[in-house]
């Protein structure tokens, strides 16, 4: 997910777009790049690895010539590392055409491979510079029209795009195209812009207008002109921004927490997206490396805090579906325990940063042995990928938030591709249960989405009412155990008060003596449909527990009336196959999490004593 800006108008267009790319840098910051026709009519072009800071330094010891047309961009790198020549803007058209990107263009290989039996010679690994190429041909085809140009590019490619463009033949002019991938339309007085969200131009005005799917949208200083992909006009809806620039470093959300949670279903959809084809899970990064997983007997999946817990839940799937036996460790314990690990066992790391210390140095433990590595990743050229045989990307985008919540279904996601594929290669699934997997997979947005808008209300309101609570519980039966792990989690690290998940279980073995009247305990019900045993195990540690005074808060599934008689609160989750439902049982908890932090008046992306990522042991 990257963040983008166009400008024209009467103004300097440099400092407009640099300041437009720092108020978008929570979308993408690995790299970030400007181009501006300049006042000679040439145009410039800046564009650094690293942050923002990286590319403002080489604005002021190389500067572009002024100019009033710009386009700039802050990458989330998905395909191709984040260097200085993967970042954006991609020139093309002897230098004098410049793309930027967001989004995933699918079938770019293909189109790669045509343009180059054409003669086109490419500098980086992007999908972005093929279109910077296409859109090159088609000027050059059309004599130099280049909304024409869009419109002939735009039907070739598949995926998600916003693209926007300059030319340094029409200054005063950007055209932009979007499908699946976000892009408005600022309205000034003598100039426009355009952004991946309103927070790149919010600060200029707050008239703006949405581009629909599938349009193209060209911007002078007086007019704005929107058309769909065959050229047909279109009038984009307008529409008011409603909060100031001073959200606009978090998209107008409070947090950033509050942001990525709200991304949870993009986040699942995108990690999803190109990978389903005809059907069938495909994982372009795994082309060619069946081999590597031909040969493995068991699998070992490692992590850290989260991740680990994704870990665990992917256990259940990968087992399901590909029929190999999967431990789960915490990666820091693993690496000192002389681990029985070789040739036969493929070591799973899962990773938002992929740079933490500990799970850097068990995968490197692992690899010493002779055990296969898979990444498990949301970083771009991170340290852990790069180090492993074969990487399987989340696409959740970036996640500022101390706390993980996004990236935490991503994985999870992730982890189900995988344990798609690998039962496909090995033949241990049949197609009607990948089917109905893949069913489930694209069902998982929506049911989300539902969670968001239906429940995150009362959520928050039992967070306020709880706020000087000094412990929870949480319960959960396989694989809504982790959840239950990940829910204690993410209330200890944002809310500092004692919690602790269990598996319900273990109850009767020890945990039940904690309960005492009015001690709250968070309860993950399994499906009463899709998993029936379970559900009635569930229920009944419910009223053991309940019957010892506990408040007791249910995430049970629309319609499971079986839970009402004995739940103080029952929080609902939409209907999905038992393995499909910790991705959605967990996001009530995040919200929790949040909600009870913000009523305490904490700082909610960075709780004390914690960093993002942990680069030390
Ligand atoms: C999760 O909310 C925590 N911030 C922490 O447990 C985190 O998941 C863990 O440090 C692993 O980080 P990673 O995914 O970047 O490796």
């Amino acid at each position: 997910m990257c963040g983008i800006v166009g400008y024209v108008g009467p103004r300097q267009s440099q400092d407009i777009l640099v300041a437009g790319l720092a108020r978008l840098e929570y979308r993408g910051y690995d790299s970030a790049g400007i181009a501006v026709i300049d006042e000679s009519g040439t145009l410039g072009m800046r564009k650094r690895a690293g942050k923002l800071s990286a590319l403002r330094e080489a604005l002021e010891t190389d500067p572009i010539g002024g100019g009033t047309t710009g386009i700039g961009h802050t990458r989330w790198a998905t395909h191709g590392g984040p260097t200085d020549e993967n970042a954006h803007p991609h020139l093309a058209d002897d230098d004098r055409l410049a793309v930027i990107h967001n989004g995933i263009i699918e079938n770019f290989s293909d189109l790669k491979a045509e343009l180059v039996a054409e003669g086109v010679a490419f500098r980086s690994e992007t999908d972005t510079e093929v279109a910077a190429a296409l859109l090159a041909r088609e000027y050059r085809a059309n004599g130099g029209d280049l909304v024409g140009a869009f419109r002939g590019v735009v039907h070739r490619l598949d995926g998600a795009f916003t693209l926007l463009a300059t030319h340094e033949d029409h200054p005063g002019l950007v055209v932009g195209a979007r499908r699946n991938s976000p892009l408005v339309i600022g309205l000034g007085e003598g100039e426009n812009f355009l952004g991946s969200d309103v927070a790149a131009f919010v600060e200029h005005t707050r008239r703006a207008l949405a581009i629909g799917q599938d349009e193209i949208v060209a911007i002078t200083p007086d007019d704005v002109a929107v058309t769909d992909f065959d050229g047909n006009p279109v009038q984009p809806s307008p529409f008011e921004v409603s909060w100031d620039a001073s959200a606009a470093d978090k998209g107008g959300w409070s947090s950033f927490m509050a942001k990525e949670v709200s991304e949870e279903p993009e986040a699942v959809a995108n990690t999803v997206l190109g990978r389903i084809r005809d059907g069938r899970v495909v994982i372009p990064e795994l082309d060619g490396l069946d081999e590597l997983f031909a040969d493995i007997t068991r699998i070992v999946i490692l992590g850290a805090g989260t991740a680990a817990y994704a870990g665990l839940v992917g256990k259940y799937a990968i087992e399901q579906w590909a029929r190999i036996p999967v431990e789960v460790e915490l990666a820091h314990e693993f690496r000192y325990r002389d681990p029985l690990v070789g040739p036969d066992t493929l070591v799973i790391s899962i990773s938002q940063s992929g740079e933490t210390m500990d799970t850097l140095m068990a995968i490197k433990e692992a690899a010493r042995l002779g055990a296969k590595t898979l990444s498990i990743c949301n970083t771009q050229g991170a340290t852990i990928p790069r180090e492993s045989d074969a990487i399987v990307y989340t696409h959740a985008g970036p996640e500022v938030a101390v706390a993980s919540t996004k990236a935490f279904v991503a994985q999870i996601t992730a982890l189900y591709l995988f344990a798609l594929h690998l039962g496909r290669v090995r033949g241990s699934l049949s197609e009607e249960d990948a089917a109905a997997a893949v069913t489930q997979l694209d069902e998982l947005p929506a049911k989300i989405q539902w969670i968001l808008e239906n429940e995150q209300e009362r959520i928050e309101h039992l967070a306020h009412w709880m706020a000087d609570t000094r412990s929870v519980l949480f319960l959960g039966r396989h694989v809504g155990y982790p959840i239950a792990l990940e829910g204690a989690l993410k209330l200890k690290e944002l809310s500092y008060i004692h919690a602790e998940g269990f598996a319900a279980g273990e109850l009767k073995h020890g945990p039940i003596a904690l309960i005492e009247p009015g001690q709250p305990v968070f309860v993950v019900v399994p499906s009463p449909g899709g998993a029936p045993t379970l559900h009635a195990k569930v229920v009944s540690n419910i009223q053991e527990i309940r019957a010892r005074g506990a408040r007791v808060i249910a995430i049970a599934e629309q319609g499971d009336s079986a839970v009402l008689p004995h739940a103080d609160e029952v929080l609902r989750i939409p209907l999905a196959s038992p393995l499909f439902e910790p991705i959605l049982a967990v996001v009530p908890l995040h919200i929790f999490a949040m909600g009870l932090a913000t009523a305490k008046g904490l700082d909610v992306d960075q709780p004390r004593n914690l960093a993002k990522s942990v680069t030390v042991e």
